[in-house]
């Protein structure tokens, strides 16, 4: 069975062991509810490491008011199982563990946050990169993983970690998919069996629509055709559909990349709001 540290102070007193015996460190922070998109990037930690910490924490600051916190799958029991064979410990604290009442901090990354699902969720990635520096100062691994699934939290990370000279590796691991390529996330599960399968056609329509620019689309014109496609194929409404510069998520002034690109979605269906992304290649 997989230990537990619920404390920071008990977190650290593993791992210091560990330091004592030269071990190499390799963490992955998540909220739970793991599916094999998060087991894969567990895998990817310990590929070259001699020990794997996995964090389960849902964290409320990057959830805003009438976001699904609450409604947000909780399912330590099952999660501890499928680490069992592949981690070595979990990190699972309390919300009181993580924030004191008059907790005072926040960390802000400036540009990759701003647009896109920063646009739309404004106080998610200040949620995110105060509970990533966190989560890292306490573990102070060699490595962490994160996934490609969530590109602009990746992005927001190793920004954060270079500018703060955080001294952890930031690792990304690739997006793991269902059968019909949707994405795998812990959000899938709010969909209903008619919602489901329209949302099988998000990553069709993100892999036409990069595959057009690819070939010479204008991005205006190939991702106003792609919204369009999104609509009929189900979704009630798209917060955005962008090709991007990959590495500082701003837009090609030109309309045509002129450098490595990145195609990015969000849309909602039902109640139910998808993200997805893929390299312009
Ligand atoms: P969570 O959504 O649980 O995701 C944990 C990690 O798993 C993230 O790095 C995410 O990008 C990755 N992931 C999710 N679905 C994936 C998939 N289909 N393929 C590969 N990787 C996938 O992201 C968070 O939690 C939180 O914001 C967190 C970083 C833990 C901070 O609270």
């Amino acid at each position: 069975k997989i230990p537990v540290a619920r404390t920071i102070a008990d977190l650290r007193e593993t791992v210091s062991a560990w330091r004592k015996e030269n071990l190499r460190v390799g963490f992955v922070p998540t909220m739970g509810a793991l599916h094999e998109g998060h087991l894969s990037l567990v895998d990817l930690a310990g590929a070259d490491t001699d020990r794997v910490v996995v964090s389960i924490f849902v964290n409320p600051t990057q959830f805003a008011p009438g976001e699904d916190f609450e409604a947000y799958p909780r399912t330590e029991a099952a999660d501890a199982e499928k680490l069992s064979s592949r981690a070595h410990l979990i990190f699972a604290p309390s919300a009181a563990e993580m924030y004191s009442p008059d907790f005072s901090t926040s960390v802000h990354v400036m540009g990759v946050t701003e647009d896109l699902d920063g646009a739309a969720r404004p106080t998610h990635f200040a949620g995110v990169a105060t509970v990533v520096t966190k989560l890292l100062l306490a573990v102070l691994p060699d490595k962490a993983v994160f996934g490609e699934k969530d590109y602009q939290q990746l992005l927001t990370i190793k920004r954060m970690v270079r500018d703060l000279n955080i001294p952890v590796e930031i690792i990304g691991g690739p997006t793991h998919r269902e059968e019909d390529g949707l994405a795998r996330s812990s959000r899938n599960a709010y969909l209903s069996a008619g919602e489901r399968q329209s949302a099988g056609k998000l990553n069709v329509i993100l892999r036409e629509t990069a595959h057009a620019v690819a070939k010479g689309a204008p991005i205006a014109a190939a991702t106003e055709a792609g919204i369009t496609a999104i609509k009929e194929a189900g979704f009630q409404s798209v917060d955005y559909l962008e090709v991007r510069n990959a590495e500082t998520l701003e837009p090609f002034a030109s309309g045509k990349p002129d450098g490595p690109a990145r195609i990015l979605v969000a849309a909602r269906i039902g109640k139910t709001r998808l993200i997805d992304n893929m390299p312009v290649e």
